[in-house]
């Protein structure tokens, strides 16, 4: 069995792809509402090429893939990658975050053909706040993918919600009651310095620590056992066996455990969110690179990846993709 080892020890079992950079929301921390600089259509990989450079992957150690975006459920044949990576030999466990406003149609085929697991983003539960957040007046297709993933079964469901200064920071213990009632995994994420806007400040940041503290105002939290290499720190709720994870990106970075590497949609591999260089296998597979010559450039990849991202060093620079082109 191959492994993906860095030079820090850390082995890489996690391939996160971006199946596109395309969005139907414009969350305000990731791109701007008239955001246009979009990747070009014909260097977005195909359902072969990627289906390819996965089981490449897995053949090297990968034995986890999320499928992600911008929005992964805009790629038209969506139900056949996911029945095509669950096809390879040795499948991965396979996952994927989307936003739901299209996953009340698909979410059953999507079981079917094979995904278990799932992660929703909602930072809000009011109309209006989502509206200004997202810039689309969606949040019934939200709560419709949400009901129809229960239907077909996937399970966990976990929630993603950014809180952001003066806009829905004060929604944590509302989104953790409706959470608790619907029996879905919410998880906190601290935003990041990853929108294409280049609008984050540290000042506006809602912190781990601020989202435990409001969250302890309503709810008993005790930490739960060791994390592994899992980004969210993660607490019983008033005794469990209920959950909320919260995952300080910025200010408890967790680089020391990440087993994570990215694919973009337009086939440049990653080995961090924060990387400044990538590794082109789409220039490669289409010049007719051989499977070994894939295999060698995520094990270069992984040789060459960094201890941390850096936000919390007074160099950092914040790369040129938005979180939409590389893949959260
Ligand atoms: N900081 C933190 N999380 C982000 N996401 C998108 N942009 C950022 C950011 N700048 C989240 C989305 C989604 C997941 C893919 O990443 O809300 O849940
Ligand atoms: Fe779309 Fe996700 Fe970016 Fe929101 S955060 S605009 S849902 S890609």
């Amino acid at each position: 069995m191959n492994t993906l080892i860095d030079t820090y020890g850390r082995v890489h079992r996690n391939l996160r792809v971006s199946l596109t950079d395309r969005c139907n929301l414009r969350c305000t921390y990731c791109m701007p509402h008239d955001f246009a600089a979009w990747l070009p259509s014909e260097h977005q990989l195909t359902t072969d090429e990627l289906v390819r450079v996965i089981e490449i992957a897995v053949s090297e150690g990968i034995n986890e893939v999320r499928l992600t975006g911008g929005e992964p459920l805009l790629r038209p044949d969506i139900v056949e990658i996911v029945s095509r990576i669950k096809a390879i030999t040795n499948a991965p466990i396979l996952t994927m975050t989307t936003n739901a406003l299209t996953l009340e149609k698909v979410a059953q085929p999507l079981v079917d053909a094979g995904l278990t697991r799932i992660n929703i983003s909602l930072d809000t539960l009011d109309r209006d706040r989502f509206k200004l957040m997202t810039h689309r007046d969606r949040i019934d297709d939200v709560f419709a993918g949400i009901k129809a993933a229960q239907a077909a079964g996937i399970n966990p469901i976990k929630i993603n919600a950014v809180l952001l200064k003066g806009v829905n920071a004060d929604e944590a213990p509302a989104l953790l009651e409706w959470a608790l009632a619907n029996n879905l995994a919410l998880r906190f994420i601290e935003q990041m310095p990853l929108d294409a806007g280049g609008i984050w400040e540290r000042s506006a940041l809602v912190t781990a620590d601020d989202i435990y503290a409001d969250l302890s105002t309503r709810y008993q939290l005790t930490p739960c056992d060791d994390r592994g290499s899992s980004p969210a720190e993660e607490f019983f709720v008033n005794g469990g066996p209920a959950t909320v994870g919260i995952i300080g990106s910025v200010t408890r970075p967790f680089c020391g455990a990440c087993d994570r590497l990215r694919l973009t949609s337009d086939g440049q591999l990653r080995s961090c969110l924060f990387s400044l260089e990538e590794m082109d296998l789409r220039t490669a597979m289409r010049n007719g690179a051989s499977d070994e010559d894939i295999a060698a450039r995520f094990r270069k990849t992984v040789a060459g990846k960094l201890p941390g991202h850096g936000i919390n060093d007074p160099k950092f620079i914040q790369p040129q993709r938005p979180m939409s082109a590389i893949g959260g």
